[in-house]
């Protein structure tokens, strides 16, 4: 229990070695973003946004972002901040009880399996990106086989190591490694999105597109897309994991937490909004279908962008962009267990880096070898090892992680409301949503989503 006893105010001794690291202002608003901003926008949002209602579900993605997804990002950020540590011991620290460390350290479990398939898939984009530019991709015309062959082979493996090696080479250098390196990234994706877009946009057909993703049809929606979106408002945001209390902890103190709420919120709104207006109008112009689910990326669009001139700059480009909002995010999910370990077993960030990146690298080969069918018996029921890791970590721990947070903030921490430092009005709605709403609709969303509620 001593070993989470709260530091007193921000006296710098709560890290391993001394001396705390913080980010700066900007560093903390690029590195949530760059957290947020990663294969679940430029992956799995158009593909269930296809699957599930189109314009409609975009806007109620919106709705879930503002109205529950922002706020459980404040009480994350504040809990971080306020507690300046790693998700178990912030809780414990804020609270003075043990069993929330528990608590903590279901997120942190959590953060560790979502990153042991999140560097297979983001593996997949890197290789893809050279088979592109390399103007490999696309010589035959079965692109299904292509990705099928691959993901049911060992390179697979190979390239995860790559982002591990990646991950591991930025966590190395800390809050600061992490801030430089979202520095540089974010803003480079947002140009080659909006080149990208300018592109797609001035296909011969693109206004479908547009119109499928902008213009909704209410009709489409179901009661599961409601829980579909929070879900997803959830994992887009980076929510339940740890992540942004992890981040949280090195904000400066002065920094206003609800702007930053927001600005994050809204940065992830807008690399949504931005590759939804490269998805659909490349689908539509094309001819493909785009509620076909997970293999829209990987199949479809290289067939699309096979098809236009310059077709490798454009799909190469397009694979490279996946590929940054994937490193920039398995950053933020590798520092959860690293930043645990320093806090917890006073391990310097080398050690603690080093040792979760190997553990992390070989609890993922079983996800990377699994997808495709590659080693038979890795298969257990409806599931391969690959989607029972996604499963269990974005399906139930990532809801139950951010019941935790509300419940923490909105029944358990009193001192929330000064960390935070929302005016009063702002205060009241945020206490209600974090009391009344978000618990209720996340226990839906867990129902949901571990199959025991069905429609
Ligand atoms: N927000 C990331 C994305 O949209 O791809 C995924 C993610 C990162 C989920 C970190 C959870 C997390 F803790």
């Amino acid at each position: 229990m001593d070993d989470f006893k709260r530091p007193s105010a921000d006296s710098g001794d709560d890290k391993a070695g001394g001396k705390a690291e913080r980010f700066s202002r900007s560093g903390f608003i690029f590195a949530a973003i760059g957290s947020s901003v990663g294969l679940g926008n430029m992956w799995k949002f158009p593909y269930i946004t296809g699957l599930y209602g189109g314009a409609a579900f975009f806007l109620l993605f919106t709705i879930c972002l503002l109205l529950i997804g922002i706020p459980v990002l404040l009480a994350e950020m504040a809990i971080g901040r306020g507690g300046r540590g790693s998700p178990a011991v912030a809780l414990v620290r804020l609270s003075g009880q043990k069993i929330w460390g528990g608590f903590g350290l279901l997120s942190i479990i959590g953060a560790f399996f979502i990153m042991s398939f999140y560097a297979v898939v983001a593996g997949w984009t890197l290789h893809y990106g050279v088979l592109t530019f390399s103007r490999a991709l696309g010589e035959g015309t079965d692109f299904a086989g292509e990705f099928f062959d691959f993901i049911g082979g060992f390179l697979p493996v190979m390239w995860q190591l790559v982002v591990m090696l990646i991950t591991g080479w930025i966590v190395l250098r800390g809050a600061s490694g992490i801030e430089k390196f979202n520095k540089i990234l974010i803003p480079s994706l947002v140009v080659i999105l909006l080149f990208l877009m300018v592109r797609v946009l001035m296909l011969d057909g693109a206004g479908a597109g547009v119109e499928f993703f902008l213009k909704p049809d209410f009709s489409k929606l179901t009661n599961e897309s409601v829980l579909v979106a929070l879900g997803h408002a959830f994992f887009s945001l980076s929510l339940g994991m740890g992540t942004m209390l992890t981040y949280g902890a090195y904000m400066d103190r002065q920094q206003s937490l609800g702007s930053a709420a927001l600005a994050v919120g809204g940065g992830d709104l807008l690399y949504a909004l931005l590759a939804g207006l490269i998805i659909f109008p490349t689908t539509f112009a094309f001819g493909i279908e785009p509620g076909q689910g997970p293999g829209l990326a990987f199949i479809a669009l290289p067939a699309a962008f096979s098809a236009m001139p310059a077709g490798w700059l454009f799909g190469g480009l397009f694979f490279i962009l996946l590929a940054i909002a994937a490193l920039t995010s398995c950053v933020s999910l590798l520092e959860v267990p690293v930043a645990y370990s320093m806090d917890r077993w006073r391990w310097g960030r080398p050690k603690a880096t080093i040792v979760t990146s190997v553990l992390c690298f070989l609890v993922g080969i079983p996800s990377a070898i699994s997808v495709g069918g590659a080693v038979g018996g890795l298969h257990w029921g409806p599931r391969s090892f690959f989607d029972w890791t996604d499963f269990i970590a974005s399906n139930i721990i990532l809801p139950l992680g951010g019941l935790i947070v509300t419940v923490f903030v909105g029944y358990v921490w009193r001192d929330a409301g000064r960390e935070a430092g929302l005016t009063a009005g702002w205060f009241i709605v945020w206490l209600f949503i974090l009391r009344y709403v978000a618990p209720l609709l996340i226990v839906l969303v867990f129902l949901h989503s571990s199959g025991i509620l069905k429609f």
